[in-house]
């Protein structure tokens, strides 16, 4: 018997109840006088598929909340939301009204972990995205669905999951308690993912994703074997990355690999392991040179195959990165932190990458389910998390950090959990 069942029939010997969620997974309930007293999830992972030891089973259980922390909606009168009050002004406030359902088939996530983003302190510091005031900004999280609405089919109270959201509705900003999105952005926790984990799919994962997959016309491998090894080196097509290191650079680099691409990233030396660890073909290390000295080393490894890319940093970059495409070939062009409007070759198309499309188009929760795909069969490196504990109260202080920049490759994620 592996010790994940064993835990299990201990559990049940002890009056514990076992929710089957799938194999690998259980929620255990410990009930006294009726009540349940605590909540465990217990995870089998299989390590020889994570290190590629030899095979052994671990447990990893995870105290969940109580049934009566994710209570009935009735039972919950306010929660807590970090609001922007004013232009440039935040204030944390204990007991604001809780987001209502508007549609049937929206769910009601409880807030368990959040990932934070440029966005986020750029619209506040700018702003812009803030339809009114107050309004709460925040577009990822993962947690635990509180309330369903009564078209929901695809999951119910209790279930672990990570959405990404729009910011023109305010019910779904994600720096708040309780967060209520449409059914078609909501995905399960993939595989053995914690909270944290998982808070950072929402943003940096899904727009790699549904950037390359959807506007750069990378094919989808999601549920065939990787490409990796089709093509021949020297005739396969470059992706260049400029900013391969950034979070959502460092998913990007991964699934264009598995695509059969060649990737061409652009770091700082600091990073240069960290993007060549992800499968990139070559690393351009950007210290002490010029962007032209950039484009020059560029161009010379990738000479005329450089069809597609894709450029994480802005303004200062995207018009070099434009410079790197193929003279000749049709080009496709995803300046994904924004570019000046310029003079473009008739052979290159400029993408307007509209992460919005994942909430307003149902068709696009595909490419969620294809991310989740990959996480499960392992086939992706999360980015390095850097976790602030304290929930709401850390959010500030944490994009003040993101500010700075120079988190060399790591993920800020608050977490709600002590
Ligand atoms: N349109 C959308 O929907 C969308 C979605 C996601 C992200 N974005 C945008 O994409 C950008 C990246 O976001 P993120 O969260 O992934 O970023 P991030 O992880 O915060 O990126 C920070 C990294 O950028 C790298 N960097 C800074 N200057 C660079 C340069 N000149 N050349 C190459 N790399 C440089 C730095 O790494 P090194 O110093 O080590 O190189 C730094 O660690 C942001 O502007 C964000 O707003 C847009």
């Amino acid at each position: 018997m592996s010790s994940f069942s064993a835990l299990i029939k201990n559990a049940r010997e002890e009056s514990w109840s076992a929710a089957l969620k799938d194999y690998r997974r259980k929620v255990l309930r410990k009930k006294k006088n009726g009540k349940v007293e605590q909540v465990i999830l217990a995870q089998e992972v299989d390590t020889q598929s994570l290190n590629k030891l030899p095979s052994r089973v671990t447990i990893t259980p995870e105290v969940l909340p109580l049934e009566s922390e994710i209570s009935a909606p009735e039972e919950v009168q306010t929660h807590k939301a970090l609001r922007i009050v004013s232009k440039g002004t935040y204030g944390l406030h204990d007991a604001c009204p809780i987001p209502e359902f508007k549609d049937d088939d929206e769910v009601m996530i409880r807030n368990f972990a959040t990932g934070l983003n440029p966005i986020d302190w750029k619209s506040v510091d700018f702003n812009f995205c803030l339809p009114s005031f107050p309004w709460v900004t925040g577009r990822e999280m993962a947690g635990v669905v509180h309330k369903v609405g009564p078209s929901v089919t695809r999951f119910k109270v209790g279930d672990r999951v990570w959405t990404s959201t729009y910011y023109r509705d305010v019910r779904a900003g994600c720096f708040q308690d309780l967060v209520v999105v449409p059914q078609h952005t909501v995905l399960p926790i993939p595989g053995d993912l914690d909270f944290e984990s998982a808070a950072c799919l929402g943003v940096a994962a899904l727009t790699a994703a549904m950037t390359l997959w959807k506007w750069l016309q990378v094919p989808r491998v999601a549920r065939t074997p990787s490409l990796v090894d089709s093509v021949p080196e020297n005739e396969k097509d470059c992706l260049l990355i400029w900013g391969g290191s950034t979070v959502t650079g460092q998913f990007a680099i991964q699934i264009a690999v598995q695509s059969g691409l060649e990737v061409i990233a652009v770091t700082s030396s600091k990073t240069e392991a960290l993007a060549q660890s992800l499968g990139a073909h070559t690393v351009v290390v950007r210290d002490g040179k010029t962007n032209d000295e950039i484009v020059e080393q560029i161009k010379a490894i990738g000479d005329d195959r450089i069809t597609r890319a894709l450029d994480l940093v802005g303004n200062a970059t995207a018009p070099f990165s434009l410079k790197c495409l193929s003279p000749t070939k049709p080009c496709l062009f995803a300046p994904l932190a924004m570019m000046k409007t310029q003079e473009v070759p008739a052979n290159i198309e400029i993408l307007n990458v509209e992460m919005k499309q994942f909430v307003l188009d149902k068709s696009s929760t595909a490419y969620a389910e294809d991310l989740n795909y990959l996480l499960e069969h392992k086939r992706l490196k999360l980015p390095e998390l850097d976790v602030l504990k304290g929930g709401l109260s850390a959010v500030v202080g944490g994009l003040e950090r993101l500010k700075k920049g120079d988190m060399g490759g790591k993920k800020l994620v608050v977490s709600w959990q002590e």
